[in-house]
């Protein structure tokens, strides 16, 4: 196995601030590697940070202070245009609520992260193929919104999955499904990640997925804490 880093934190602190203008801290001190071809859950209460810890992993925040290696590029000396383009060709995201174009079809969701650098024929037999391993061949040319909740997610993932990126990040991706659905399409999602030896960071409030990682971590006091358990 390749024990590369595919991003190093050091020090990270993260501030928001409030309506009344104070600063509210939500991450102090953190420090985190994240080796190539691992899976890592995190847990934790809700409001504990877990999401904002993804956004800075996932290159959506660049407001933080601290170091940041993602692929040894020092993200803090990274112009926003240039960040962008690294998180587009080398991070998928998959949300809890889905987040896709309720205008656009299933396939034009999924083409939607190649179009910045294939042209339109290319992406759509990409897509058409993906779609077709994820079992939705007969939705291409629906609306999101005709589909189920499992059928939406597994579109959201096809569509984080299409660009072929180092890095998955997923927050409670199976947190508005129903049990069943939830556990499919989580096995399916952890079978395809580890065919096809991604890094993955996710987000889980059920205990079951989570073992599944080879490191867990707990996000307690502004802070992750690996758990052995
Ligand atoms: N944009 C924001 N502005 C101010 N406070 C925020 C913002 N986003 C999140 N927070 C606060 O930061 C804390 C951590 O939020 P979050 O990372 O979403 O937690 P989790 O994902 O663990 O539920 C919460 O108290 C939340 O209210
Ligand atoms: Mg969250």
């Amino acid at each position: 196995m390749n024990n590369k880093y595919i991003l190093e934190l050091s020090n990270l602190s993260k501030n928001y601030t409030n309506e009344y203008n104070s600063k509210i801290e939500i991450i102090n001190n953190l420090n985190f590697k994240l080796k190539q071809n691992t899976k890592v859950s995190i847990v934790g209460p809700s409001g504990s940070g877990k999401t904002t810890f993804l956004n800075i992993i996932g290159l959506l925040d660049s407001e933080f202070n601290g170091k940041f290696y993602y692929n040894n590029i020092d993200i803090s000396l990274c112009p926003k245009n240039e960040i962008n383009k690294i998180r587009g060709l080398s991070i998928g995201f998959i949300h809890q609520f889905f987040h896709l174009i309720p205008e656009l079809t299933v396939i034009e969701n999924v083409m939607l992260p190649l179009l910045i650098n294939k042209n339109e024929k290319k992406s759509y037999e990409i897509s058409e193929k993906l779609l077709l391993e994820f079992g939705l061949d007969e939705r291409i040319n629906y609306k999101p919104l005709k589909l189920s909740g499992g059928e939406q997610q597994r579109v959201a993932i096809a569509r984080a999955l299409v660009n072929n990126p180092d890095l998955i990040l997923a927050d409670e991706m199976t947190g508005n499904l129903d049990e069943d659905t939830a556990n499919n399409i989580f096995k399916f999602f952890i079978n395809y990640i580890e065919q096809n030896k991604k890094t993955l960071v996710y987000v889980t409030h059920n205990k079951t997925y989570s073992l599944l990682a080879d490191e867990i971590y707990y996000f307690k006091n502004k802070n992750i804490h690996l758990t052995n358990e």
